[in-house]
């Protein structure tokens, strides 16, 4: 089998140089990649650019090389496209089906899994126009990449920016391992809460975990790719965020249960794979706790915290919501996870026994999914996002 087949499109928005590195990812790991600038784009960066990081002739229209027909053979041959930056006028013409250049003919006849990652102003993105052109795109079966919110052309800020790179690499690489048509939970929203809490004891001091966050990470990246819109709730992770999904940062357990609580309202699923502390100090002390001579230290009086897991299990934001737990456990694991599934009366509890290589940190994981039905399902060790899309195939199985 040969290289997969990628077509880079790139249409003319200021985030045109980005796709430099998308295309340098793509190349590197082993794709055959043809860049299909709009002559927009061109004014961005030059096709000497594209055809010498591609290796490949580059042009913007029908007319070259009539001979191999390029309007129908570039997507005809493509096992993805993507198209990054993907300006408001290229969706506007890929949801109509205009075919006024090569990367609009491209996108016609493209059988393949297609990805858009638009950028553009605020204003352009929310216009009702560019909204229902997203809408169609997706209800087509292309998937959409959200902008991420940041820093925009010129002083702007707000919703609108091109996702970095590495992550839009991450939706392809996704999207071609799965296909588009596994886009089963599109039209849902998912929330997934990922990291470690830290409890606050003064100023510079606090209880924490050990969790990095890199399985709430992948679940939400997986997510995405299979078409879900993803709201990540993010305790403390330092991570960057993934493409296409909206990231809430929190720091405690109450502002996470606020923060879930609010997401949760009109969500198909959430999946609290955060490190939540069951225990957060009964004072907080405004200054830092000082050494005192000749004195032990006190003691540190420690409080409840709220059990976000049990709460929305019980009480379920939406009939047939489907809630997943993460438990780690040192021992006894199947029946401490057994125990607890049924204490926090959620539909399924992740359980990974934590060890050395392990769980926290790791970009590995082995764990059992235990289902409220009863059942098991044994995930081998491996990376974080295969137990991602274990869990989302059982997910998506009881939403149906
Ligand atoms: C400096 C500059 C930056 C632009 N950035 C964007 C952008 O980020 N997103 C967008 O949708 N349009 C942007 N535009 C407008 C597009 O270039 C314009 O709509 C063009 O017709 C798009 O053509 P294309 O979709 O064929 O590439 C920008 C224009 C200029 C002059």
């Amino acid at each position: 089998m040969g290289k997969p087949k990628i077509v880079l499109g790139v249409s003319g928005g200021i985030a045109a140089y980005k796709a430099c590195e998308l295309l340098r990812r793509l190349t590197e790991s082993g794709h055959d990649v043809r860049v299909v600038p709009t002559a927009s784009a061109l004014h961005f960066i030059g096709a000497a650019t594209w055809s010498a990081l591609s290796g490949k002739p580059v042009s913007t229209e029908v007319w070259d090389d009539v001979h191999e027909v390029p309007h129908v053979r570039i997507g005809q041959n493509a096992d993805l496209v993507v198209v990054a930056p993907a300006t408001a006028d290229i969706l506007a013409k890929a949801a109509h089906g205009l075919a006024d250049d090569l990367l609009t003919n491209t996108l016609l006849t493209a059988r393949c899994p297609v990805v858009f990652a638009p950028a553009m102003h605020t204003e352009m993105w929310e216009h009702p126009a560019t909204q229902e052109n997203v809408a169609t795109l997706r209800r087509r079966g292309a998937v959409v990449i959200e902008p991420a919110v940041g820093r925009l052309t010129g002083v702007d800020t707000g919703k609108g920016r091109l996702p970095e790179p590495a992550e839009i690499f991450e939706v392809c690489r996704r999207v071609l391992a799965r296909g588009a048509s596994e886009a089963d939970l599109a039209g849902r929203h998912v929330v997934v809460s990922a990291g470690g809490t830290r409890e606050p004891l003064d100023p510079v001091r606090f209880l924490g975990n050990r969790s990095s966050g890199k399985q709430g990470y992948a679940l939400a990246r997986t997510a995405a790719a299979r078409g879900a819109r993803v709201t990540l709730i993010a305790a403390n992770t330092g991570l960057p965020d993934p493409a296409g999904v909206d990231v809430i940062q929190v720091g405690t357990a109450v502002q996470l249960r606020e923060a879930v609580l609010k997401a949760a309202a009109d969500a198909d699923a959430v999946v609290m794979a955060a490190a939540v502390a069951d225990f957060r100090p009964a004072r907080y002390a405004q200054g830092k706790i000082k050494k005192k001579d000749g004195q032990e230290p006190e003691a540190i009086a420690l409080v409840r915290n709220p059990d976000i897991l049990a709460e929305i299990s019980a009480d379920r934001a939406r009939p047939g919501q489907v809630v997943v737990g993460f438990a780690a456990e040192t021992d006894d694991v199947l029946a401490n996870g057994r125990a607890k599934l049924e204490r926090k009366g959620c539909d399924l509890l992740v359980v990974n026994e934590v060890g050395e290589r392990k769980t926290f940190g790791s970009e590995e994981n082995e764990a059992v999914v235990l289902g409220a039905d009863g059942s098991e399902t044994p995930v081998p060790y491996g990376p974080k996002e295969a137990l991602a899309g274990t869990v989302w195939d059982l997910v998506v199985r009881r939403l149906a």
